[in-house]
């Protein structure tokens, strides 16, 4: 077992200073119930002194999430009498409050932000935590911008908050200017003079992502001695950002004998944070990005997809299902080898192909994959359908599963504010099929005009657009989950025009649908 390090999670209070991703009161308590199933020990719901709406929430999550005892809950103060009295009295009602305070101990912040000597700070920081400890035992100081403080004015600073009772140190590093290197050296300096003073007060770490080096920062202070890390979901939070929780935790997991550290992140539920996170705020998760993104256990490459068949450790160092994923994701494209399309069609039940059968339909595949970027399980079938309508109409694989799926035909929507209503043409086994519907937006009476013809019943989940590229040529690419008898399906599509990448996204879903219920009547 190695050493506990705590989780403080402020994606409620840094990670809402991201512009225009502010929260009412439901979505922060909803998003409040999810960080504790994922398991942080520690959750910043807000400052509430910024707003009244802010000490709501901050209120609301303190009493409907801070219920329990393995949870504290705090909230943000700067180190003057009335936001400690803000935070305090909006987190009182959890049964593990905290209060936490921020002053500046950089040259910078002393000298041009508040016009003060140092020792004029240093006691306003002491003053404050000796008043927030009148009101409750739990008391965190911050050290802002302390990566680029003068080390010995920064100690003197800890030292004399620690024995005015400060409970937990945090040494930010507010600007994203540190280095790991030189920032473990300084946790290791504080950490060794800390625990000679009092063992007891945990020493933490708050690394923004400025140099994209808050991970590594966050996990060399770890190395050094850091107790607690702070952090957020998907990373965001002011600027560039803070060290992603899901980052972090997986790093120590995966790293487990070069850290000898571990959270009590149940890891499982970290993708789900990052969806409700990501919907909340609006933010959308980079599709590259570490662990959340859509691509990091997505493989496309021949060579990769081969070697994954073969042996999943040849290319994946963290298994999906340890974040809450299905599986691997291997994305069927015109660099997918043979291995990987051979892989699919078995799953779909055509197992014993010849030679030459797997040839003519390998080259099939690869004509619709120029064209269609990502090719399907349907778009398989009927791969398979017309290369054996072509050379053998009578063999056994000559089915015609194909009239079973649903093609995009034409569409038509009017958006305004009165009546937004589509009409749809879709085609299915040689038939074409027209339906109207009027909803609450474009995009849902689309989806009802298709739902009347597929007659197949979905519940929307998620619904995403991105750019995929600049400029008049720009394509959207949608992607969309939909939930059918208790499963989820996933699909993607993409197109200049935005309307129909949504509707042949959902499409690919609802033919995904079909799928799953003819493949066992394959095998
Ligand atoms: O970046 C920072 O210094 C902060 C403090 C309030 C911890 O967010
Ligand atoms: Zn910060």
């Amino acid at each position: 077992m190695g050493r506990k390090i705590w989780v403080f999670d402020t994606t409620l209070r840094d990670g809402e200073q991201v512009p225009g991703a502010k929260l009412n009161l439901y979505e922060k308590v909803e998003i409040a119930q999810q960080l504790k199933k994922l398991g942080v020990d520690i959750i910043e719901a807000g400052f509430p002194a910024s707003s009244q709406g802010d000490f709501d929430a901050v209120r609301a999550v303190a009493e409907k999430v801070g219920n329990t005892n393995d949870i504290m809950i705090t909230a943000l103060a700067r180190a003057v009498k009335a936001d400690i009295d803000a935070v305090y009295n909006a987190v009182k009602y959890a049964e593990n409050p905290m209060i936490h305070m921020v002053l500046g101990t950089s040259d910078i912040h002393v000298e041009k932000k508040f016009s003060k000597s140092k020792d004029q700070i240093l006691q306003i920081g002491v003053d404050a935590v000796k008043y927030a400890k009148t009101l409750l035992p739990q008391v965190q100081y911050s050290t802002e911008d302390a990566s680029r403080s003068d080390f010995e004015y920064l100690w003197k600073t800890i030292e004399a908050v620690m024995r005015a009772g400060a409970t937990m140190i945090n040494v930010p590093d507010t600007v994203g200017f540190a280095e790991p290197e030189e920032f473990g050296e300084m946790i290791f300096k504080l950490n060794d003079r800390m625990k000679n003073l009092d063992d007891s007060v945990l020493l933490s770490v708050h690394c923004h992502n400025d140099l994209g080096m808050a991970t590594a920062n966050t996990l060399a202070a770890i190395k050094n001695g850091a107790d607690k890390v702070e952090c957020t979901i998907n990373g965001i939070g002011e600027r560039a950002g803070n060290a992603a929780l899901e980052e972090v935790v997986m790093a120590l997991k995966t790293r487990s004998s070069i850290y000898n550290a571990e959270t009590r992140i149940n890891t499982k539920e970290i993708i789900n944070t990052s969806r409700l996170v990501s919907s909340f705020m609006g933010l959308d998760v980079q599709v590259n990005k570490a662990i959340t993104g859509d691509n990091a256990f997505a493989h496309s490459s021949g060579i990769h997809q081969d070697g994954l068949l073969k042996s999943r450790d040849a290319y994946e160092i963290v298994h999906p299902e340890d974040v809450g994923l299905d599986d691997m994701e291997l994305v069927l494209t015109a660099r997918s080898g043979r291995h990987a399309v051979k892989n699919a069609l078995e799953k779909l039940g055509f197992s014993n192909l010849s030679t030459d059968e797997f040839e003519g339909i390998f080259e099939g595949f690869l004509k619709l994959a120029d064209a269609k970027k990502e090719v399907y399980d349907h778009d398989l079938y009927v791969i398979v359908e017309s290369y054996y309508e072509k050379h053998d109409a009578n063999n056994k694989n000559a089915t015609h599963y194909s009239d079973q799926f649903f093609d995009f035909e034409d569409l038509q929507v009017v958006s305004n504010a009165s009546f937004p209503s589509a009409s749809v043409k879709i085609c299915k086994g040689g038939e074409v099929f027209k339906a109207s519907a009027v909803g609450s937006g474009p995009i849902d009476a689309l989806y009802s005009a298709i739902a009347e013809i597929t007659n197949i019943d979905v519940k929307l989940v998620e619904y995403n657009i991105n750019s995929v590229s600049r400029g008049k040529e720009a394509l959207g690419k949608v992607k969309i989950t939909i939930e059918h008898a208790g499963e989820k399906y996933i699909a993607k599509a993409a197109d200049t025009d935005i309307l129909k990448a949504s509707a042949l996204a959902y499409i690919n879903a609802i033919n995904s649908i079909v799928v799953a219920k003819l493949t066992p009547v394959m095998n």
